[in-house]
This record gives structure tokens, sequence and C-alpha cells, in this order.
């Protein structure tokens, strides 16, 4: 459909010879992701193994990333629907136009802006490190040689790898990683603060350190290019936090120690 009408719009513009042909440049950039937002719909895609950004309740995908990307859809006069996968799929999937943006309290760094486009930020984050109680490992200096428990291809991953001598181990999800702390297979877990706040909450005896590891923030990942989008996301993310909807959100599901 999409195609037929860029065809028609060329063929206009030669027969309109010089006049109002501009546009059709642009408009043969469009990528597939474009199309979708063109049929109404936004494709979103997460891991939801990540309360309170991105978890199972019942059938639904619920969390704060959740009600953001639905706002901003909203926002967009378009729906939304959210597909589930392996954290470290995310980012291809985006690349690949599969899905339109990938919303996952994915922090903001570097060799990942090399593959994806992020919007404005919407959250500070930290990677924290939980331990039992009682552990000798009481900063993060005394990580050194220990066992580690990340999600695989997160910042805690990343971060991780930098703890001299340390024995990684990886898993699925954050949540199996602190069940090997739990068991004591593993001495620490590096993870993001939120999620680390609702695992201690679920398992008796562990803690979270008074050291962070590291100060993140949280960005929406949208294929490289895609300025339509990102211009369309971002606008509607600034009118998010100026409504105060944003934090409305946030405080829906983290209550205020
Ligand atoms: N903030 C970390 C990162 O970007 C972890 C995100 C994990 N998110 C998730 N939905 N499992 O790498």
């Amino acid at each position: 459909m999409k195609k037929n009408v860029i065809a028609m719009a060329g063929v206009v513009c030669m027969a309109a010879l010089l006049t109002a042909c501009a546009g059709s440049g642009t408009k043969t950039a469009t990528t597939a992701a474009d199309q979708k937002e063109d049929t109404g719909k936004l494709v979103m895609v997460t891991n939801a193994e990540f309360p309170p950004y991105e978890y199972h309740d019942n059938n639904q995908i619920v969390g704060i990333d959740a009600d953001i990307a639905k706002a901003i859809a909203d926002k967009m006069g378009v729906e939304l629907e959210i597909q589930d996968m392996a954290f470290d799929s995310l980012i291809p999937a985006v690349q690949s136009g599969k899905a339109d943006f990938a919303a996952a309290g994915m922090t903001v760094n570097e060799d990942r802006k090399k593959n994806v486009e992020f919007t404005d930020t919407y959250a500070e984050a930290a990677q924290v490190i939980i331990v039992k109680e009682g552990s000798e490992v009481k900063t993060p200096d005394d990580l050194t040689g220990k066992k580690i428990g990340v999600q695989t291809g997160t910042t805690g991953d990343i971060y991780a790898d930098d703890v001299e001598n340390a024995d990684i181990q990886r898993f699925n999800k954050g949540m199996e990683a602190v069940m090997s702390l739990s068991q004591g297979k593993i001495d620490a877990v590096i993870i993001d603060r939120e999620p680390a706040k609702v695992f201690v909450k679920e398992n008796e005896g562990l803690v979270i350190l008074d050291e962070a590891f590291t100060e993140e923030e949280y960005a929406i990942a949208i294929k490289k290019g895609n300025t339509e989008l990102l211009e369309k996301m971002n606008g509607a993310i600034k009118e998010l936090k100026e409504s105060g909807e944003l934090k409305k959100i946030v405080d829906k599901y983290i209550t205020a120690e």
C-alpha cells in the first residue's frame, strides 16, 4: 500500500516537474517501523522479568515501561502491542525493524548508541549489589575474586566483567541470579536498583549494599535513522514529564520509602 502511494507521489512529482518534489525524497526513506506506525500500531519489545518496570501480572505485561509506552502511544493516536523476549534480543529486534521500539529499563550507553537511537531519558537508575545478610562483601571493592550473578547482556553483566578475577554467572532472568544467591551458589548479584528492591523483599536474608556500583539513566531504544518516530516519542515524553503524568506512573509502581 505505502509503496504504491510513494510511487504515485513520484509520478505526480515528475508530472509537476519542479514543484513540491522535496517531500518525496524523505518519503522514500520510510522504514519498516514507519509503516507499522502508518497502520496505527506500534510494536514494543521488552523483557518482562524486571519489576517494577516490566513484569507479568496474570497474562498481561505491566509495569512502569508498559504504562509509559501506552501513554506515548495514546498521545500519538496509535495502538500498542507488547512482545516479550530475552533482554539481549531487544536491540537486534529494533535494528531489524521487527519492533518499533524497546522499552525495558534500558540503560543508555555508548556501545548501544552505535546500534540504536535513544529517546530522551525518562528515569534515573543505578546498578546495585545484592548479597546475603552478613556477607563479607560490604563494598563494590570486595567483589574481587567473587562469584557474581548477572542477567545476560545487561549493564550489570558489562560492569561485572571489569571486576578483577570475578567468576561471572550469567542468567536469563535477574530473579534466577537472586535465587542462586539465596541458595549460596554465588556471592553477589549486580542488578538495577528498583528490581533489586523487589527481589530482596521477596527473598528473605538478602540485603542491598549502600554503595551503588554505578549511576545510569533509562531511555527507549528505536531504530537508527527513524527520526520521525524519535521526534514523536521525545515530544510525548516531554509532555508526560511536564504534565506530571510520568511521575504518577512511577508512583503507582514505586512507593516512596
Ligand atoms: N538497565 C540494565 C541494562 O540496560 C538492565 C535492564 C534489564 N531490563 C529488563 N527488562 N530485563 O542493561
